[in-house]
């Protein structure tokens, strides 16, 4: 039985929605940009979230059996098994990534980062921690494929001033979910060269049917200075609730994290965010596999349209995440494609640009949506191509 009727989605009823994907652009434009899902809420959490609306429960955070639910539901997902007494609950990802960083280096060390790169890693890295950003660029055979440079980041942890690398898998924008023998190596490398790592692994539980995605602290050494950070926000798509978990690598690790995290950024996590993640981890697994199953389905979906329509699109279906990595270089548009889309299509994509270096003939397209609203958005890019 399905958590939910995907062909019940409706533009007319996702443009009631008020979040960022819904407002940023005119009611004409499909908005195929920011990582938000456009399926409807799984159950078990619209239940505890109504009933702490009954209850008049809107207060501070308490963080309750978050951790252990996280646990649990690690344990069963991939096999691993964390210590609840590890998890420090923060209001999401980007913060804990922060939090990791400033606490983990010192001003001015290097922090090694991988392009294609979510836009806001530049941000975070240089802007708020005030780090060096050292670029170590995915490799891209001439079939689109990407790889990790295992050669490259080597080289760079090498380099005296890195002291962190900000690993994000499963990838975003690219959807590569690296290997368990990959995630090893890096392991190794990190430790013999004293290099902390704070692994992003937000899109974790979104590895498609037939995909493992190997949780980094499973293959790590407890002698490595390591997070990891994850969330259910992505996965259930309740990133507006505010609450993601950093995972210490060891004691440690924790007493670092627990005894210099501020309080206050503890308490900035929503309290709705944890109430979400504690049902999602509990209750919402039917309704995550309904999702694998359609984004998996999602992007066999634009493979063969682009294949069948638009040729001149270089694209490698991702192997987790509803994310789409379109090489648009060679399809005669004259500057950013996204702006070319956005303008002859009316639908918002986000723009290569903004992930790094080399980036400028690509697009990131959200495919999070039903077959047939998605069906309409590479219908209204093929028609506006030159
Ligand atoms: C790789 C990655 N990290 C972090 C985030 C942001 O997560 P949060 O809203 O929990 O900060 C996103 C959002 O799309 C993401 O894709």
């Amino acid at each position: 039985m399905s958590a939910f009727d995907v062909d019940a989605i409706s533009l007319a009823s996702l443009h009631q929605r008020a979040s960022a994907k819904w407002r940023a652009y005119e009611p004409d434009v499909i908005p195929a940009w920011v990582a938000e899902m456009d399926f409807p809420l799984a159950e078990p959490i619209a239940a505890a979230l109504h009933d702490a609306i009954d209850r008049s429960d809107v207060g501070y955070r308490w963080i309750g059996e978050l951790p252990d639910a996280l646990a649990s539901f690690a344990d069963a997902t991939w096999g691993w098994n964390i210590n609840p007494e590890h998890v420090i609950v923060l209001p999401d990802v980007l913060t804990s990534i922060a939090q990791a960083i400033l606490l983990l280096t010192a001003p001015g060390d290097g922090v090694v980062v991988n392009t294609p790169a979510y836009p806001p890693f530049f941000s975070t890295v240089r802007d708020l921690c005030g780090r060096e950003l050292v670029d170590v660029p995915l490799l891209r055979d001439p079939s689109g494929h990407y790889e990790l440079d295992l050669e490259g980041l080597a080289a760079a942890f090498a380099r005296p001033e890195v002291t962190a690398y900000l690993l994000c898998s499963p990838h975003n924008p690219t959807g590569l979910t690296p290997s368990a023998d990959t995630l090893a190596t890096i392991a190794e490398l990190a430790l013999v060269h004293g290099v902390a790592v704070i692994a992003d692994e937000i899109h974790g539980p979104l590895a498609h049917p037939g995909t493992v995605h190997t949780p980094f602290l499973t293959v790590s050494s407890g002698d490595l200075t390591a997070v990891s950070l994850v969330s259910a926000s992505k996965a259930w798509n309740i990133a507006g609730a505010k609450c993601a978990q950093m995972v210490a690598g060891s004691t440690r690790v924790m007493d670092i994290m627990a005894e210099r995290v501020p309080l206050e950024v503890t308490y900035a996590t929503g309290h709705f965010g944890v109430i979400a993640s504690i049902a999602a981890y509990r209750g919402g697994g039917p309704w995550l596999e309904q999702v694998r199953a359609q984004i998996a389905a999602n992007a066999h979906a634009v493979h063969e349209h682009v294949t069948a329509s638009l040729p001149s699109v270089r694209f490698v279906p991702p192997a987790s995440s509803y994310l789409a990595w379109m090489d648009f270089s060679a399809t005669g548009i004259a500057g950013d494609p996204a702006e070319f889309i956005l303008e002859r299509s009316r639908v918002a994509v986000s723009a290569g640009p903004t992930f790094g270096a080399g980036c400028d003939g690509f697009i990131r397209l959200n495919f999070g949506t039903s077959p047939a609203i998605l069906a309409k958005v590479l219908s209204r890019i093929t028609h506006s191509l030159p």
